[in-house]
């Protein structure tokens, strides 16, 4: 049985965006197969990032996290495929980019922990809290 078709979300934080890297991560997601449904280049506010990293409010990187991830544009892509969820965490590989595997996205590109390249859903749940906080109400 294969695992049925869910949808995730990543951002391409500032220092992706910032490096020209947003055309190659999103290269790597549709050559695994992964469908692009929703896309949009935005620079966060300060509520809009406290929005979407509400779950680590209070955590000693809060601050830091915040102020990185409202330093420029970021881009947000809805992914949809075959257990998303879990799948593109993989290719993302771990937090701390100096420890991610090669192969993974933050393994191959980056040495950060802030400054890790790219974020994505850990859950079902965080994917619909995260949808929520970056894109608003509005679709288009
Ligand atoms: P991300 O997947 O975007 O989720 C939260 C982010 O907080 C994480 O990637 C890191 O970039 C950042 N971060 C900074 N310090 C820490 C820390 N000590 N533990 C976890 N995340 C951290």
């Amino acid at each position: 049985m294969s695992a049925p078709a869910e949808d995730t979300l990543i951002v391409v934080k500032p220092d992706g965006v910032r490096r020209g890297l947003v055309g190659q991560i999103l290269g790597r997601f549709e050559a695994k197969g992964f469908v692009v449904k929703r896309l949009q280049m935005l620079t966060m506010s300060k509520a809009k990032a406290e929005e979407f990293y509400n779950v680590h409010k209070g955590k000693p990187f809060f601050g830091e996290l915040v102020t990185f991830i409202t330093s420029g544009p970021v881009v947000g892509a809805v992914l949809s495929g075959r257990d998303a969820v879990a799948t593109v965490r993989r290719m993302v590989g771990a937090t701390r980019s100096w420890e991610a595997a090669a192969g993974t996205i933050r393994g191959d590109y980056g040495l950060g922990y802030t400054d890790n390249i790219i974020h994505a859903s850990d859950s079902v749940e965080s994917f619909t809290h995260e949808q929520a906080a970056f894109f608003g109400k509005t679709r288009g």
